[in-house]
């Protein structure tokens, strides 16, 4: 079997150059491997805990969904959706939360530092902290249980929330699982291999201290600024430079061969100015970021074409989310029919006990159904599907009225009941005595 790779991106800013190559690239190039099964998604539901501005979140949806796709993911190989076009990710998530023990929340790291700040204000503990900051683990939980995922490639600072989603799957898999793994337990994986890039300033390149490269917003020119804007020393051109304290170095290695940027290196320290080595760097960067801004900027252009991309994921993936949440709702006792159906079985052969009966419900299809349940509880009988519930419910009362041998005919082994000429249900014919019966058992007869 292929290992599952899962991993989300909050949907809260613009991503830039370190973004590229310490996550997006990385990322692309491990999905395209055989073994693998990649499954990407918008963490938008992570980004309404940090951000309330609506035109920054959408804007953000858009520009990395855009990203990815230029950046070359392929999106017919990979799984690549939207968290909020999944409804099952909500529903688990509640589900999990009601196994999640608080204290394992309070523990959480984000959580702490939100209470530490305040303490250091000499605020309440809690001032200012939501719901969603102190559940974010629960949410990334049901993110990553609901697609079964071996694999989560994330940064180390969200180690902790990778051992949270084992404790709690753990959990679950204890109280509802009588013997039965529902959730595979994630593993955490971390890449050390992959570039930090430095920032302008030469610390970790971050928006939160405002010193990243453009990745494509602002075009060409603003890649470029950005890198004329890389802090130096005062070194003249034709002076030595230490090319191991500068970003130049770095940043250049994460776009170029290994002999490249020893080449690089070697000049630097031969007395290669600061301008000109900037203007090198500047180039090799353009050379792969060009087309993919090219591309990028084509797809910021027709939104519909993500959106289409988006949606086309969002069913792909809610092909997996429907019916595992179905056996979770079945485990924990919001199935369809399970309910009626431990009643009726409980209470089958008491007097004055429950009888056979109809039980309707809709697909998976959207259209409308019923099932005849014995007075045992077993499933007897399944209707075709109908348009509507008003059909489904004139069938049922016809049914429940009418002396039912001369609806059943059979062809085949198979019979088939009908009213007015119309099919209503086909089922073995082995089964004829049992479905009269029921039928016959039916309550109002
Ligand atoms: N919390 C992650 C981050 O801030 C984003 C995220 C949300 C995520 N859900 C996830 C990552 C599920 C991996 C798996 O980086």
């Amino acid at each position: 079997m292929n290992t599952r790779v899962l991993t989300g991106i909050t949907t809260s800013g613009t991503p830039h150059l370190g973004n590229f190559a310490g996550a997006i690239r990385p990322a692309i190039a491990a999905s395209a491997r055989s073994d693998v099964d990649a499954f990407f998604f918008l963490a938008d539901y992570h980004a309404l805990i940090k951000c309330d501005d609506p035109g920054r979140i959408s804007r953000s949806r858009l520009e990395i969904a855009a990203t990815w796709i230029a950046a070359g993911l392929d999106t017919e190989n990979v799984t690549f959706y939207r968290q909020s076009d999944i409804p099952e990710i909500p529903e688990l998530c509640w589900m999990l939360t009601c196994v999640t023990a608080k204290g394992l929340m309070n523990r959480a790291h984000a959580y702490k530092a939100a209470v530490d700040q305040n303490l250091a204000r000499q605020e309440e503990p809690d001032d200012g902290i939501t719901m969603g900051l102190f559940s974010y683990p629960v949410l990334m939980a049901a993110d990553i249980l609901m697609f079964k995922a071996h694999k989560v490639p994330v940064g180390r600072d969200q180690i902790q929330h990778l051992e949270m989603a084992r404790d709690i799957a753990q959990r679950f898999n204890h109280l509802y699982g009588n013997g039965r793994e529902y959730f595979v337990l994630p593993e955490v994986q971390i890449d050390d291999e992959v570039a930090t890039l430095p920032g302008l300033d030469g610390r970790k390149m971050s928006k939160s201290y405002d010193n990243t490269i453009p990745l494509f917003e602002g075009g060409a020119k603003a890649t470029r600024d950005a890198v004329m804007r890389i802090v130096t020393d005062s070194r003249k051109p034709g002076e030595p430079k230490d090319a191991r304290d500068t970003p130049l170095l770095t940043i250049y290695r994460a776009f170029s061969s290994s002999d490249e940027s020893a080449e690089f290196r070697s000049q630097l320290e031969q007395g290669m100015g600061w301008g000109e080595a900037k203007n090198r760097l500047c180039d090799r960067i353009e050379h792969d970021i060009a087309p993919m801004r090219d591309l990028y900027h084509r797809l910021m252009s027709r939104p519909d074409q993500i959106e289409d991309i988006l949606q086309a994921g969002a069913e792909k993936a809610r092909r997996l989310s429907g019916p595992f949440m179905r056996q979770l709702r079945e485990a924990v006792g919001l199935g369809v029919d399970r309910g009626a159906r431990a009643a009726a079985s409980a209470s089958a052969g008491k007097p004055g006990g429950r009888r056979a009966r109809f039980v309707s419900f809709r697909d998976d299809d959207g259209a409308f159904r019923f099932r005849l349940i014995g007075a045992d509880g077993q499933d007897v009988l399944l209707s075709l599907p109908f348009e509507n519930p008003k059909l489904a419910g004139a069938a049922m009362r016809r049914l429940q009225a009418e002396p039912l041998d001369s609806l059943v005919t059979e062809h085949d082994a198979v019979a088939i009941i009908a009213i007015d000429g119309k099919p209503v249900s086909r089922f073995d014919a082995a089964d004829r005595a049992r479905v009269l019966a029921a039928l016959a058992d039916l309550g109002d007869k």
